[in-house]
C-alpha cells in the first residue's frame, strides 16, 4: 500500500511541475486588459532590431509566406491577405515579433511565422528584404470612388499626424504605410482597431476613429487605397 502511495505520489510530482510552469507563463498584454500599454517593447522585438536584417536572405525566407502572401508580396486584392511590399521595416517587426507574442491576434498565420517555421533571426531578414519592394500589381480599391469623403475625414480627424499626408506612415514611430493597400484589409483593420479587437490597437487611434460610421469606414478605406504608392510621393522621379 505504501509503495503504491509513494508511486502515485511520484508520478503526480511533475504534473504538479507542469501546472506550476503554465500558471507562471503571463498571457499577453493585450489592449482593453490590465497592464497594456501600446508600443511596449518586447525582447524579442529588441533584438531583432538591433541585429538588423539581410534582404537577400529574406527572399528566400519568404518563401513560406507566398502561399498567402503571393510570390511578389503584394498580396490578394480582395485584402484578406495584405500587402507587405514597401511597409516599414520597423512596422513588419513590430506586427510580426507582437504576432508571435499573441499580443495581435492572427491565428491563420501564428504557425507559419512560429518559431520553427521562421527563426527569429529571420524577422529582420524578411523586413528588410519587404520594405525594399514596390508593389506592381494594381491593389483593391472600393466599389466606387468615395475619395474625396475620405480624404475629408482623414484630414479633419488628423489621421495625418501619424500616418502622414501622403499615408506613407513614419518609420521612426512605427506607424503602418496605408497608402494603396487593399481596401479590403484597411476596412477590416480599421473595424477591428475602432473596436479595440487587434489587440495591439493605438489608444489613440481608436480615439481618432471612434465616431466613424461604416459610412464613413468606407469612404477612408477607399480614399488610402486610392492613393499612390508612397515611395513615388516621397522621391518624385525628374520630369521626364
Ligand atoms: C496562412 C496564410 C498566411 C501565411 C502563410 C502568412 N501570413 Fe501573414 N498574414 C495573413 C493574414 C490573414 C494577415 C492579416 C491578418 C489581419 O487581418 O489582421 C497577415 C498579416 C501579416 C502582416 C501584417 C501586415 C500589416 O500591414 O500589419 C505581416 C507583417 C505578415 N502577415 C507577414 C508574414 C510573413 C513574414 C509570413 C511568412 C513567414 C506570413 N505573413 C505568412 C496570413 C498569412
Ligand atoms: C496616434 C497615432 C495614430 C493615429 C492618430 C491614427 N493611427 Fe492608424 N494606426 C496607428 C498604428 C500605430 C497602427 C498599427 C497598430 C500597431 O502597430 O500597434 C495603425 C493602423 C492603422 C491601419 C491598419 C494598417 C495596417 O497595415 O494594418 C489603418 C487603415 C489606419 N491605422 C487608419 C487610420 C485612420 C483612418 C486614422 C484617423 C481616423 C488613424 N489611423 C489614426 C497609429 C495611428
Amino acid at each position: 500500500m505504501k509503495t503504491l502511495l509513494s508511486i502515485c505520489v511520484a508520478l503526480l510530482l511533475p504534473l504538479q511541475a507542469t501546472v506550476v510552469v503554465a500558471a507562471d507563463a503571463q498571457p499577453p498584454k493585450v489592449f482593453g486588459k490590465k497592464g497594456y500599454f501600446w508600443d511596449e517593447m518586447t525582447p524579442e522585438r529588441a533584438a531583432v532590431l538591433r541585429g538588423g536584417g539581410d534582404p537577400v536572405k529574406g527572399k528566400e525566407s519568404f518563401r513560406g509566406c507566398q502561399g498567402c502572401h503571393k510570390a511578389d508580396a503584394a498580396g490578394v486584392r480582395e485584402g484578406v491577405y495584405p500587402r507587405l511590399t514597401g511597409q516599414h521595416a520597423s512596422v513588419l517587426i513590430k506586427q510580426i515579433t507582437e504576432i508571435r507574442a499573441g499580443i495581435r491576434s492572427n491565428p491563420k498565420m501564428l504557425p507559419f511565422v512560429e518559431d520553427p517555421a521562421i527563426a527569429m533571426e529571420e524577422i529582420g531578414d524578411i523586413a528588410a528584404y519587404l520594405a525594399t519592394l514596390t508593389s506592381v500589381r494594381e491593389n483593391g480599391k472600393g466599389a466606387e470612388d468615395m475619395s474625396a469623403r475620405g480624404k475629408k475625414l482623414f484630414t479633419d480627424n488628423k489621421c495625418f499626424e501619424c500616418h502622414g499626408k501622403n499615408g506613407e506612415g513614419n518609420a521612426a514611430k512605427s506607424f503602418p504605410v496605408v497608402a494603396s493597400q487593399h481596401y479590403g484589409y484597411l476596412l477590416r483593420e480599421m473595424k477591428w482597431i475602432k473596436q479595440g479587437v487587434r489587440g495591439n490597437s493605438n489608444p489613440d487611434m481608436v480615439k481618432a476613429i471612434a465616431k466613424f460610421s461604416q459610412g464613413d469606414l468606407e469612404a477612408v478605406a477607399d480614399y488610402l487605397s486610392r492613393l499612390p504608392d508612397y515611395r513615388t510621393v516621397a522621391t518624385p522621379v525628374a520630369s521626364k
